[in-house]
């Protein structure tokens, strides 16, 4: 079963029309990231953050990879196991890109959340997709997850002329993406098989002077 995240749920390949190139070298704690409608992200972040401090999002690196990699493990097996069976837990985690995550790192489109510099999370985008959303299993239930995926969404809005963004999400957490604005597309099958859903979030775009 290819991974809830990198499964396609692109109708087109398109890539994400990059709108500025140029980001800061660092995001910094809840520091703008180029662009009006990224405050939402960072509001979320600041609503969560007023009594920690210690938390940041950044972007992640080369460095953090095997980082990242372990705690995707450790996210999917808290869940994946109710929901699916042996074999296609063994095959969602093996089904991860080093390459394309380095593309991401290098594009500075994943970012790493961290409390008191341990790693407790990840998200990020690639083309018109949403990917990476992991948590450290000890801090489910923190608003971890929801304001790196609203970080990453607004990231992608500054960045892109994209008017929606997609994701492929594992079916236990249907529930939370509906919750951070996504609506369900259709379901879908992995090549083993097993089940996954199709997701999509508008992406609110004011209109320029030229569309009247
Ligand atoms: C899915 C995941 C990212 C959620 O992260 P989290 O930090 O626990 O989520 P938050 O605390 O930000 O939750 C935000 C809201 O969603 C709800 N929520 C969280 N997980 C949920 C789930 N599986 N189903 C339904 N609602 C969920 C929370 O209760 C919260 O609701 P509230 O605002 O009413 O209190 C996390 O469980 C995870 O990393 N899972 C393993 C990896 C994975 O499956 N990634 C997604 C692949 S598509």
């Amino acid at each position: 079963m290819p991974s809830a995240t990198s499964r396609s749920t692109s109708p087109t390949s398109a890539s994400g029309d990059e709108a500025v190139a140029d980001q800061p070298k660092s995001i910094g704690r809840l520091a703008p990231i180029g662009h009006a409608d990224a405050r939402m992200a960072v509001c979320c972040f600041q609503r969560y953050c007023q009594n920690e401090p210690q938390m940041n999002i950044d972007y992640a690196s080369d460095a953090n990879l095997a980082q990242i990699v372990e705690l995707r493990r450790r996210a999917f097996l808290r869940l994946a196991p109710q929901f699916y069976s042996a074999v296609e837990v063994r095959n969602l985690l093996a089904d991860y890109d080093t390459d394309q995550l380095r593309t991401m790192i290098a594009g500075r489109r994943l970012f790493c959340c961290r409390r008191n510099d341990d790693l407790c999370g990840t998200s990020g985008w690639h083309e018109n997709r949403l990917r990476h959303l992991y948590v450290e299993p000890d801090c489910f239930g923190q608003g971890i997850g929801s304001a790196l995926l609203e970080h990453a969404v607004a990231d992608f809005q500054a960045r892109t002329v994209q008017h929606a963004i997609w994701a492929g999400v594992i079916i236990y957490a249907r529930g939370f993406y509906e919750k951070c604005g996504f609506q369900m597309v259709s379901i879908e099958k992995a090549s083993d098989g097993s089940e996954y859903y199709k997701m999509r979030k508008e992406i609110g775009r004011s209109a320029s002077p030229i569309d009247g």
